[in-house]
């Protein structure tokens, strides 16, 4: 940071959700990233089962969170899923009147349900699986024509996510997804490259947008080998020109059509017909080997200059 005052941010870790441990390990990250001679961190924790603590585990109550937030200068909620990354934490923010880094509630709360997202993606021309979205109430009536992806609405991390092959195990699969949400999506299996694409937009309307990444293996990316340590994830992604190209006219134009801010991550599979989009993460993992600081190091950007653009951008 120029100047010669410090910054005073609240990092938020954890959350009250299945992806809690994923977003511990995204806030210590942070808080260790941020380049210490120019921020103050506090740390806050939301429980898993909601409640908040300071840095020391002692708890704040609502109204102690809010206190203590008041006191910053900005927020990083690095909290992915329900409760953080849908926008709720920026709207805490925003009724706090602190800045918050990255998407609007308004963004986050979209990107958080994959059918909306879906249906903005089509809006704007770009192509997505074919599916329905499913309730307990007609997971009886799932007609059967060939495999599918079956997915919570607005779970993350791959949590209750199966590929399906056979009609037999279609049950199940439903069962598991809706023990995450009341509302599943039933897709098309697309075959495909996977590739994510990353998008810093700036306050002046610039947005850099980093060499993909390529997730390679059969099948589901699936949390056991997104977090296990066995995932074989390649930057740059070895894709053409041409591709590179219209991955990040995409990735831009989705990120513009939602409305994003800062970071966000726009998860495609690149097909024979061009890229098709998987979902959108407005609060994507952020240890410095999660998918996005790795393609911003590709570019050049350290992961304490992202952490640090990131604030900055939301302070502007
Ligand atoms: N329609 C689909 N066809 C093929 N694979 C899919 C499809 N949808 C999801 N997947 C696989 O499942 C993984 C998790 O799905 P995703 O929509 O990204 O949910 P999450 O929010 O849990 O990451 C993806 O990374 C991809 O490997
Ligand atoms: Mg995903």
């Amino acid at each position: 940071m120029s100047g010669d005052k410090r910054t005073r941010v609240a990092v938020i870790g954890g959350g009250a959700n299945s992806e809690h441990e994923v977003s511990l390990a995204s806030a210590a990250a942070v808080r260790d990233g941020l380049p210490a001679a120019s921020y103050d961190v506090v740390a806050l924790t939301i429980e898993r089962g909601g409640g908040w603590r300071d840095g020391d585990g002692r708890p704040l109550g609502a109204a102690g969170a809010v206190a203590l937030l008041s006191t910053c200068d900005v927020v990083f909620p690095a909290v992915h899923g329900a409760g953080g990354e849908d926008g709720t934490l920026a709207a805490l923010c925003a009724l706090v009147e602190v800045p918050c880094v990255g998407s609007p509630t308004g963004a986050g709360a979209t990107a958080m349900d994959k059918q909306l997202t879906k249906l903005v993606a089509a809006s704007v021309g770009i192509r997505v699986a074919a599916g329905r979205v499913v309730t307990p109430g007609d997971a009886h009536h799932v007609g059967w024509d060939g495999p599918v992806v079956v997915k919570p609405l607005t779970a993350g991390s791959s949590q209750g996510v199966a590929r399906v092959d056979r009609a037999d195990d279609l049950e199940a699969a439903l069962k598991e997804a809706f023990v995450h949400d009341d509302r599943v999506l039933v897709e098309e299996v697309v075959t495909g490259r996977e590739i994510d694409v990353s998008v810093l937009g700036c306050a002046d309307g610039a947005r850099v947008v980093p060499p993909p990444l390529e997730i390679v293996g059969p099948g589901i990316f699936d949390y056991a080998t997104k977090y296990g340590g066995g995932a074989d994830l390649r930057v740059p992604a070895e894709v053409t020109e041409a591709e590179r190209d219209v991955l990040t006219d995409t990735a831009v134009k989705m990120y513009d059509a939602l409305g994003c801010r800062g970071l966000a991550r726009i998860d495609f599979f690149l097909t024979e017909d061009g890229p098709v989009l998987l979902e959108v993460n407005t609060m994507p993992g952020l240890t410095e080997h999660s998918q996005a600081p790795r393609m911003f190091a590709a570019a050049g950007i350290t992961y304490p200059m992202l952490l640090d653009r990131m604030v900055r951008e939301a302070l502007r």
